[in-house]
């Protein structure tokens, strides 16, 4: 096993768990026409969590970061597609074996499997046909005992073992023999690129060529030199850390082209509730899958072989695009959720003018919500009853169409769900932010500096909270921007 520290770290800063450890179950209070403003999502609610699944499912980086995968999805891999394979010899595998998407990726295995220099072997192989294959999310290539192949171990042998994290070849054999009856021809994990475990070399593919290729590096590699700024990855053997980043924003991967409309989820309270209670105060990146019942198991494994049933593959689409979708909403609200976050935490802290600004970016989110109807009354400056009507038209904008649907799968409800779940909490809160503001009338009026210390210190709790909620992989940057030799990183993968 080699173990390749990935230089250039720059540790993220994770968000602050406030949520999580402040939350509390959802309030219930009496007055109905201000029922909006309070209530909160529950702890054990997963709709953020299916949310950030759907939007980052074809991108490898935020499933790099929340490296436990949740989800099995069944696509397809268009014709045309190449995919690599090296080796230390020029044999056609006859086995079930991995294929790569990107050549770097099976470049080092054929650096790692030849006994010297002189015996590497890139086979190419060419789609003939569409292949179907099934995708586990998160960081599925990384042979960990911590929870990167439970989802996979569920179908693999029944249940999360992970004493066996390193059976590769037991686990290939095991997924294909699984897979023969729905016809699918291989396994798509995330390794530093995807890689496709493919059952049949020769069943729906050709070879392309199969090429004796000089390797340009050694094993076990040089000393990584002090100053590495100078030279090109690709002089370290680290071509698919550059091959890597190809698929780390959207689109993602185009080649694997999902039916999200059968997506499967570990976080579907309605196909595995046994997990609320394993992650339960928990942040994400401890959740597994781990401490699953075996009733659920049943359960998820009986509702994948459904999704995988001949009809499913030819079934039309009920016509939405549900990545563009949720990726749209975390366009629309990503940037201006930051900014408002910045304000609040500029150096003016708690001045009027920051205040008012904030007030007009509010403003600027609310607009296509804005009736004209809703204004406050003479009531209280803490009284935001008046702004229910533009909280719901907020909370209802993507999700008024999907409700009317009849012919929705289960998949397509458990996304409508959380896009409508997550999109409510946001307009819950940027809603009553902006009444807040209203009822002090922010955009004009000098307020004392009590009403602005209390607004400030209100507004920047809502915005942490809701950031902290959503936890939207689109935060995580570098800031100032990168240069494409520096990102942000995790921990290698380890090469077995
Ligand atoms: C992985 O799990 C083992 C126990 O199964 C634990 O001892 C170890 O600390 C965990 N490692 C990480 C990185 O979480
Ligand atoms: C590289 O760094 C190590 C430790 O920081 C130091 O001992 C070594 O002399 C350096 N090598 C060069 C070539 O600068
Ligand atoms: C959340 O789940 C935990 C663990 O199962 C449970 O104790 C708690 O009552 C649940 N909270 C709510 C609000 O459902
Ligand atoms: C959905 O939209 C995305 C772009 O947002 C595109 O890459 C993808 O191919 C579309 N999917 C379908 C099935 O049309
Ligand atoms: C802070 O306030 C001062 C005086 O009102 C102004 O000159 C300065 O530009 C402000 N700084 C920021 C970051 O808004």
């Amino acid at each position: 096993m080699i173990n390749r520290h990935l230089f250039f770290a720059l540790l993220p800063v994770l968000l602050a768990l406030s949520w999580l450890t402040t939350a509390q179950a959802a309030q219930f209070v009496a007055d109905l026409d201000s029922q909006w403003v309070d209530l909160e999502p529950s702890p054990n609610d997963t709709a953020n969590l299916i949310f950030n699944t759907v939007y980052s499912v074809t991108m490898s980086w935020p499933n790099r970061r929340y490296r436990n995968g949740h989800a099995i999805v069944p696509g397809i891999i268009p014709a045309g597609t190449l995919l690599f394979h090296g080796r230390g010899d020029p044999h056609i595998p006859v086995t079930p074996e991995w294929t790569a998407l990107d050549s770097e990726l099976s470049m080092l295995y054929c650096g790692l499997l030849s006994a010297d220099d002189k015996e590497c072997w890139l086979l190419t192989l060419v789609v003939e046909r569409p292949l179907r294959v099934l995708y586990f999310d998160g960081y599925s290539g990384l042979k960990f005992p911590n929870g990167t192949i439970d989802s996979q171990d569920v179908i693999t042998w029944g249940r999360v073992i992970p004493e066996k994290a390193q059976e590769e070849p037991l686990r290939i054999a095991e997924l294909c023999r699984w897979g023969e009856r729905f016809g699918l021809d291989g396994f798509v994990r995330l390794h530093t690129t995807h890689e496709v475990m493919l059952c049949d070399f020769s069943n729906g593919l050709k070879i392309d060529s199969l090429l004796p290729i000089k390797v340009p590096y050694k094993f076990p590699f040089p000393p990584i030199p002090n100053d590495t700024r100078s030279l090109p990855l690709d002089a370290l053997g680290m071509g698919e850390i550059l091959s890597s980043k190809r698929t780390d924003e959207y689109p993602g991967d185009t080649r694997i082209q999902l039916h999200f409309h059968r997506l499967v989820s570990f976080y579907d309270l309605s196909i595995a509730p046994s997990l609320v209670s394993q992650r339960f105060g928990q942040h994400r990146l401890q959740h597994r899958v781990l401490g699953i019942s075996q009733a659920d198991i049943v359960t998820v494994k009986a509702r994948i072989e459904d999704e995988l049933v001949e009809e499913k593959w030819a079934n039309p689409l009920s016509g939405i695009n549900w990545s563009s979708m949720f990726h749209r909403v975390v366009q629309y609200y990503s940037g201006r959720l930051e900014l408002i976050q910045l304000d609040l935490n500029s150096e003016n802290d708690s001045s009027n003018d920051i205040l008012r600004k904030i007030f007009l970016q509010l403003r600027g989110m609310i607009q296509p919500y804005d009736i004209f109807s809703a204004r406050p009354t003479d009531g209280s400056a803490d009284d935001r009853s008046w702004a229910k009507p533009v909280h719901e038209a907020c909370a209802t904008a993507h999700t008024r169409f999907i409700s009317t649907l009849k012919n929705l799968t289960p998949s397509e409800r458990l996304m409508g769900g959380a896009i409508e779940d997550t999109n409510r909490e946001i307009c819950r809160i940027i809603t009553r932010m902006w009444a807040d503001g209203v009822n002090h009338n922010a955009e004009d009026r000098q307020c004392d500096s009590d009403t602005v210390g209390r607004l400030h210190t209100q507004w920047k709790q809502d915005i942490d909270g809701l950031i902290s909620w959503l936890d939207w992989s689109a935060w995580l940057k570098c800031k100032p921007a990168c240069s494409l030799e520096m990102s942000v990183q995790y921990p290698s993968i380890s090469f077995v």
